[in-house]
């Protein structure tokens, strides 16, 4: 990260950071396995600028108060309830310090338009924004790499949101017209051409508006299941099973819950390297299949769907989207869908309507483009 200010320079920092949408590969990260996000235009911009020694400040353009703490009471669990969102900025200052960054006084402000708690990843974009900011404003010279190790260290360690790191990876990594392959054991990640409207497609998000929050015990829960599967088959992590060793695997599993759960990763994993493949080969249209075949497996086996996001993937497939399926970590949040245009509004239409029918939240749709990840923004005042 470039261009260090002096300490004590008035100077500011900015730097904006995406959200995601992940095409497909679901719960497998913590499975150390393989995952295939785009960036998308929605992100968050983070401002950093040096304040009063020995405190840190920060703002929001989404909240009225801002929250100002001593940089030494900065540790897990100390704010309350109502400023859980700070705890996204404040965990990165927390994870620089962890790592020995002796750092001065700061203010950071965050602006965001990825929707929050859709499982868009509005907290990685949070959080590689403000350490990308820090990081360039006080000379840290942190890597993307190290933006990527940060952010999570923030959201695992700091949030206590247990999650996997596909997130950071993306709104760090990510590319304009592209979607990427990441290796969640080595951290590789290769960028693959994927642009739906070249190919007369729109990528439609439908958020459901159903609350969905990652420090709940359902997410856990799932990573314990997989944790012990991969125990109890004697691997380092379900990743390690092939996709041939499938039947074999799953008669050593002494649950049908660990059966189902270990299925859905061993099969997401496969699934995923295949559309990988199909975008490598420029066959985008060919990946729809293995979209929907990711939801049932999700909805069935890994069980962290919920009844507005099948409907909304229902109404997709009625309207002839080559593939739909929730998207990110689940227990509500969005579906995803690659639809003609005209297909798209349609359904996004009748989608409103339905869950109008049925009593539930009022859904958002809207189409995203894959965008480039994390940069510096130049402000015009500097
Ligand atoms: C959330 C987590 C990710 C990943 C997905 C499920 O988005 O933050 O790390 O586990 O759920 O694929």
């Amino acid at each position: 990260m470039s261009g260090p200010a002096a300490r004590g320079d008035v100077g500011e920092r900015s730097w904006r950071a995406p959200g995601r949408v992940n095409l497909i590969g679901e719960h497998t990260d913590y499975n150390e396995g393989f995952c295939l996000p785009l960036a998308i235009e929605q992100g968050c911009t983070a401002t950093a600028s040096i304040a009063e020694d020995g405190f840190v400040e920060v703002s929001s353009a989404q909240r009225d108060e801002p929250i100002e703490l001593a940089l030494t009471d900065l540790a897990p669990g100390v704010l309350a309830d109502e400023d859980s969102w700070a705890g996204y900025v404040l965990g990165v200052v927390w994870a620089l310090r962890e790592r020995g960054h002796d750092l001065p006084g700061l203010s950071l402000s965050v602006d965001g338009n990825v929707p929050l708690g859709a499982g868009l990843s509005s907290s990685a974009a949070l959080e590689c924004s403000v350490a990308a900011a820090v990081s360039d404003l006080c000379g840290l010279g942190l890597t993307p790499a190290d933006v990527v190790a940060v952010a999570r260290q923030a959201e695992n360690d700091f949030v206590g949101a247990p999650t996997g790191g596909m997130d950071q990876l993306a709104s760090v990594f990510g590319q304009a017209g592209h979607a990427l392959l990441c290796d969640m054991r080595t951290l590789d990640v290769e960028a693959l051409p994927f642009d739906p409207a070249a190919a007369g497609l729109d990528l439609l998000v439908l958020d459901s508006r159903a609350p969905h929050r990652l420090t709940d015990g359902g997410y856990g829960e799932r990573r314990r299941s997989c944790e012990q599967a991969a125990e109890l088959l004697g691997v380092r992590a379900l990743r390690d099973v092939a996709i041939g060793d499938l039947d074999d695997a799953l008669n050593r599993l002494p649950t049908e819950q660990l059966r189902k759960r270990a299925r859905h990763v061993i099969t997401e994993n496969d699934r995923t390297l295949r559309c990988a493949q199909l975008l490598r080969d420029g066959r985008l249209t060919e990946i729809g299949p293995l979209l929907t075949e990711s939801h049932h497996s999700l909805r069935d086996d890994f069980e962290v769907s919920t009844p507005q996001i099948d409907l909304a993937v229902q109404i997709m497939g009625a309207f002839d989207a080559i593939g739909a399926r929730i998207t990110g970590g689940g227990f509500g949040g969005c579906a995803i869908g690659l639809l003609e245009p005209r297909q798209a509004r349609a359904a996004a239409v009748a989608i409103r309507a339905a869950f109008d029918g049925l009593g539930f939240g009022e859904p958002v749709g809207f189409t995203v483009v894959p965008s480039a990840g994390l940069r510096r923004i130049v402000s015009s005042h500097l």
